[in-house]
């Protein structure tokens, strides 16, 4: 089991995806609006227990809501044991949220719902994309918006 999950979050991302599109055909229309509101409520489900309600941050996780206060850092902070990757775009969030996330259960959630959840992260973190879909695809195009350039979308 756990192989498979490891195999599937680390080279697969688009073998999982085929796999979701089929199991949930909607969720390839779904608008950034629509993935962010249905994301919240993932969030809620999978990772607000660790990463705090409004994505505050708890003792159990770091926060992952409020880039100025220190969310989602370009380079691993010593303290991290499972993060060794830099996180310059969305995909590398993607990509180590999958293989790492939810901590306890790794690679646990349908593909969709990682994009959902994303979704609903960027949001909280000030990125609209509004009728766009957020995939791999975009996500490689997104740069995380760093303090010495706040106005990228
Ligand atoms: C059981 C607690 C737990 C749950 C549940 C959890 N996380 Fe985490 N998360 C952590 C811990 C601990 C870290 C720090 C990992 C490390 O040391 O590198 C982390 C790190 C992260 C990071 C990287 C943050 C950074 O700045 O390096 C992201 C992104 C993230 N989690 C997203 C999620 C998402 C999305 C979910 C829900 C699907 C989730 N987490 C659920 C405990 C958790």
């Amino acid at each position: 089991m756990k192989t498979m999950l490891k195999w599937c979050a680390v080279g697969l991302l688009a073998g999982c995806m085929q796999r979701e599109t089929r199991d949930d055909p909607g969720a390839k229309s779904e608008t950034f609006t629509q993935q962010a509101e249905a994301g919240g409520k993932l969030y809620g489900e999978s990772c607000a227990g660790c990463h705090g309600d409004s994505g505050q941050g708890t003792e159990k996780a770091p926060r992952v809501v409020g880039l100025s206060e220190g969310a989602l850092p370009l380079d691993p902070p010593p303290e991290r044991k499972k993060r060794t990757t830099r996180f310059r775009t969305v995909a590398d969030v993607a990509k180590f949220a999958v293989q790492y996330m939810p901590a306890k259960n790794p690679g646990s959630l349908p593909e969709a719902d990682y994009w959902r959840i994303l979704a609903f992260d960027l949001k909280a973190n000030g990125i609209d994309l509004g009728d766009q879909h957020l995939d791999m695809a975009l996500a490689e195009t997104l740069e995380i918006p760093r303090a010495a350039k706040t106005s990228q979308r």
